[in-house]
């Protein structure tokens, strides 16, 4: 106050004729407020927290950072997976990379062209997009001859629909590729799909029943299911789920709500995973849950627990909800600490430290598994997108110690690339852990594990690779985040090794054998997560800094980008 009058009275001495304008100016603004109070009497105004989120790295301010080449090399990848597909499997689910056969293998509705939907509009593929939303528009949803899995058509449909929605709305799609009447078509067709989803949710518990039959309109177990009243031949007394297909769907659907204004699809998300978020069932360990579940009854009936396939989207999805979700959502507090506990019991109980070798002393940290007592030294590749999402929740919620543990977890995915001969990491490995006091469960079960682990530190126990995103996913939040250039760097490594290795007559290839660079080695399969997922990251890691800001936007599953809007 007293700096104030100082700087009130010196202004009065020395500039009398601009502070009697200062003073006139008060005045007319008071005046004009009082009129228009009157005239509108102001509302309660709800608390809003402010726009977007401080996550991307501090230093840079706006625009700026692209490394062009590069980032045209990821394009042009892109435009040849796209233009392989287009002349050869236009409308199938996806194309054979090797042979040019079409395949369908989600219901034929063209998953490649709805997934990839995303990817084009964010660089810029406008000619390719246009393509793709005369497609979109034609899909009829009710049509289909097989049973819908709730789960991947969650992520890769109604995500892929939702997100062009979000991109044109943002007003990143010109409105000459996409126009108002257009989105308005993609977000019905996105309230069609989710009416078909809508019997899996119907169970006592409300967890999604894991297969719908459109034509039925009702749920189904899964399809390896065994159904039987002789208790001896079956394996569980109800359908079962596991974490990653009950707890995948809240950000797909909180975007239904926001586009829409209907509630049910949040509450039915919501439902979903409340057995694991709301757990009666105590856990030894906190955060983690226990899998699969009755979808019956919301209890687990058997103890897998962990952050890899089957599970890992649930975790993501835990932290993600919090950038998506209004600031006034009542779970918030409780999906925070489900999520801090569940990170720092992986780290307490799941990762593990690779023991030296004779050939190679450096140690490496990887995450494993438990099932029932027994701690399984196993990693798989989908487990390597937990560096990416726990450095996102560890900055926004300010956990240095979680950073550190993202970043050596990662160090370990970047291991497995660079050790094979082709840069690319298995699907996946083992390893001797260094904290051990029992015996493994896992131990090198050939010469070839043998030599393997002798000159690596680990054997890849599924020597394949399938095209997955996880690693350069996490190397991208990785860049955006700290702003170093290594994990650039490896992610530009990765690229040309898929480049030299996956790039096929029809596509990309995914590969038998990691450790194979020769002949022979293409397996022809191309699933659309490739387009969706591998090259979008990729590419926004070497593009301006600014397109698509951690900030400002949050890549779903499938990684399509949902406005984060509060
Ligand atoms: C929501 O869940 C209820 C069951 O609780 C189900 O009957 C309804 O069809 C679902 N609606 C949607 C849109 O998912
Ligand atoms: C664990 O690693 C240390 C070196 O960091 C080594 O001395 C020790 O023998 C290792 N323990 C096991 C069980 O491999």
């Amino acid at each position: 106050m007293p700096s104030f009058r100082r700087w009130g009275q010196s202004r009065l001495e020395r500039k009398p004729e601009s502070s009697f304008k200062f003073l006139a100016a008060v005045l007319v603004i008071t005046f004009y407020l009082l009129i228009k109070e009157v005239q509108h009497p102001t509302e309660h105004v709800p608390f809003t927290a402010p726009r977007g989120a401080k996550i991307q790295h501090a230093q840079w301010r706006g625009t700026g950072n692209g490394h062009e080449t590069r980032a045209d090399s990821v394009k042009e990848a892109m435009q040849y997976t796209f233009r392989k597909y287009r002349e050869n499997a236009w409308g199938f689910d996806d194309i054979r990379p090797v042979s040019g056969d079409p395949a369908t293998s989600r219901n034929g509705w063209g998953a490649f062209i709805v997934d990839s939907a995303s990817t084009l509009a964010l660089m810029g593929l406008w000619d390719e997009l246009s393509h793709s939303i005369e497609h979109i528009l034609g899909i009829d949803f009710d049509v289909t001859e097989d049973l819908v899995d709730p789960f991947e058509t969650t992520i890769r449909h109604l995500g892929g629909l939702l997100s062009l929605v979000d991109l044109y709305d943002a007003g990143l799609i010109p409105k000459h590729i996409l126009h108002e009447e257009a989105r308005d078509l993609i977000l019905e067709h996105a309230v069609t799909l989710a009416q078909k989803l809508a019997p899996a949710y119907d169970t006592p518990t409300g967890m999604p029943w894991p297969r719908v039959d459109f034509d039925t309109e009702q749920g189904e177990p899964s399809p390896t299911f065994v159904f039987s009243d002789d208790p001896s031949k079956r394996e569980y007394e109800h359908p079962v789920i596991g974490p990653a297909r009950t707890g995948s769907s809240i950000l797909e659907n909180r975007v239904l709500t926001r586009l829409t204004g209907d509630a049910v699809y949040t509450k039915n998300s919501t439902l979903a995973w409340a057995p694991l978020v709301w757990t009666k069932w105590t856990t030894p360990w906190p955060g983690m849950a226990d899998a699969p579940i009755d979808i019956m009854t919301g209890a687990p009936v058997a103890r897998s627990r962990h952050w890899d396939r089957g599970h890992s989207s649930y975790y993501e999805y835990l932290f993600k909800i919090t950038l998506l979700a209004p600031p006034t959502d009542p779970h918030l507090g409780l999906y925070k600490k489900r999520f801090l506990d569940s990170a720092y019991s992986l780290r307490e109980h799941l990762s593990s430290r690779s023991a030296p070798t004779p050939k190679h002393t450096m140690q490496h940290l990887f995450i494993g598994r438990q099932d029932d007592k027994q701690f399984q030294n196993q990693q798989g590749h989908l487990a390597c997108f937990a560096p990416g999402t726990i450095l996102l929740a560890a900055k926004y919620y300010d956990q240095p110690s979680l950073r550190t543990f993202a970043l050596a977890l990662l160090e370990g995915c970047r291991h497995v690339y660079t050790s094979t001969p082709t840069n690319i990491g298995p699907e996946t490995w083992s390893w001797t852990p260094n904290n051990s006091y029992s015996k493994p469960l896992f131990s090198p079960k050939s010469s070839r594990h043998e030599h393997e682990w002798t000159k690596t530190g680990f054997w890849s126990t599924q020597p394949a690779y399938k095209g997955r995103p996880e690693y350069v996913e996490s190397l991208f939040y990785a860049w955006r985040i700290t702003g170093e250039q290594r994990y650039r760097d490896w992610a530009w490594d990765a690229f040309t090794a898929m480049e030299k290795h996956c790039k096929a007559p029809f596509g990309y290839a995914q590969l038998a054998d990691v450790w194979n660079e020769g002949e022979g080695n293409w397996v022809d399969t191309q699933e659309s997560f490739w387009a969706a997922e591998t090259l979008k990251y990729l590419w926004l890691t070497f593009t301006d800094v600014d397109t698509a800001s951690l900030d400002t936007w949050v890549f779903s599953t499938e990684g399509h980008p949902f406005r984060m809007i509060r």
